[in-house]
């Protein structure tokens, strides 16, 4: 079997993710009220060692990975780029070498997507994509999940993005394609998604609508998602935060989608910018499940890319 690696959801592809869903939500009902750090009963990956090398800050991707090795039998160490010889120049190829001779699987946070790509070429055990700035693969499986266990089915449903077009909307994109559900992308006029990914999108048979009208998108939608303003590597600019300013999920926005609809932000939020604390804190958020499903979603990528799914 060639080495499955998880830089994009087309890497996966429609079944497979499917398949990851299923199982997630699966061994989530199984665990209900262990311990966290127990193993599964089946501990499909006991012995495994995951390898999580961090350019970037992060508190879930770090924990949820963490904590979906132990539940699956194995362990979990990190690297930040700092403190490892990544800092210091050691090269990718180099790095992607070594940690093929020592761990069985690599998870990449990193700047640069194209560096994603190259520890992939280079290694010989999975690498997985825990962001970049082009995607975010993992969470938007935990989101999927999310909006299945909402009871809201994929196939046709109405999602609308607010705010900056981003490496985390790429990834929504590509999952519409995959799963043929709409999105309305609502960003300031320059801040719109990557063209690639929207044509993909289409091409693939997902709506998706690009305005500049936060409340056209919004309008009867089953499903408004967010995400911070300003995300890791980039300027903390005035301008683009003030560009921002009319698309934040606010109470007047969220009465415009469906009553049962629900709120989405992959976190972390900054309350008060690209959402209101009403509606973060509100009856129709889940955003807390959002992020419990990181684990239950990087248990069933972990188990495709080890041939287990
Ligand atoms: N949503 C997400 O990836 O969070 P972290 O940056 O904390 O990992
Ligand atoms: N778009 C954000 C997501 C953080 C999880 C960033 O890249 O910083």
């Amino acid at each position: 079997m060639a080495v499955r690696h998880f830089l994009d959801l087309s890497d996966a592809g429609t079944d497979a993710l499917a398949a990851m869903i299923d199982d997630a939500q699966q061994r989530k009902v199984a665990r209900r009220e262990w311990p966290r750090g127990k193993a599964d009963a089946d501990a499909p990956l006991a012995g495994h060692v995951l390898a999580m090398v961090f350019e970037k800050n992060s508190t879930r991707t770090r924990v949820s990975f963490d904590i979906a090795m132990r539940q699956l039998g194995g362990s979990a160490l990190v690297l930040d780029s700092a403190s490892s010889q990544l800092g210091r120049g050691e090269s990718i190829a180099d790095t992607a070498r070594v940690l093929s001779r020592m761990a069985d699987a690599i998870m990449l946070r990193t700047d640069d997507h194209a560096k994603a790509e190259e520890m992939a070429r280079h290694a010989s055990v999975p690498v997985i994509n825990g962001l970049t700035d082009r995607s975010h693969p993992c969470q938007i499986v935990a989101d999927l999940l999310t909006v299945i266990e909402q009871g809201k089915p994929l196939p046709g449903l109405e999602l609308a993005w607010l705010g900056d077009g981003n490496n985390v909307l790429h990834s929504i994109l590509e999952a519409a394609g995959l799963f043929k559900f709409n999105v309305r992308v609502a960003t300031p006029p320059g801040y719109e998604p990557d063209g690639e990914f929207v044509e993909a999108a289409r091409a693939n048979g997902a709506r998706i609508l690009l305005t500049n009208d936060a409340a056209a998108a919004a309008e009867g939608a089953d499903i408004l998602v967010t995400d911070t303003w300003i995300s890791m590597g980039q300027e903390h600019a005035e301008a683009k935060l003030a560009a921002m300013a009319p698309f934040q999920v606010n109470e007047t926005l969220m009465a415009r989608a469906k009553p049962d609809a629900r709120f989405l932000h992959c976190l972390p939020a900054h309350v008060g910018e690209e959402v209101s604390e009403g509606v973060f804190e509100g009856s129709q958020s889940v955003v807390f499940d959002e992020a419990e499903n990181r684990i239950h979603a990087q248990k069933s990528v972990l188990l495709w890319c080890f041939g287990k799914l």
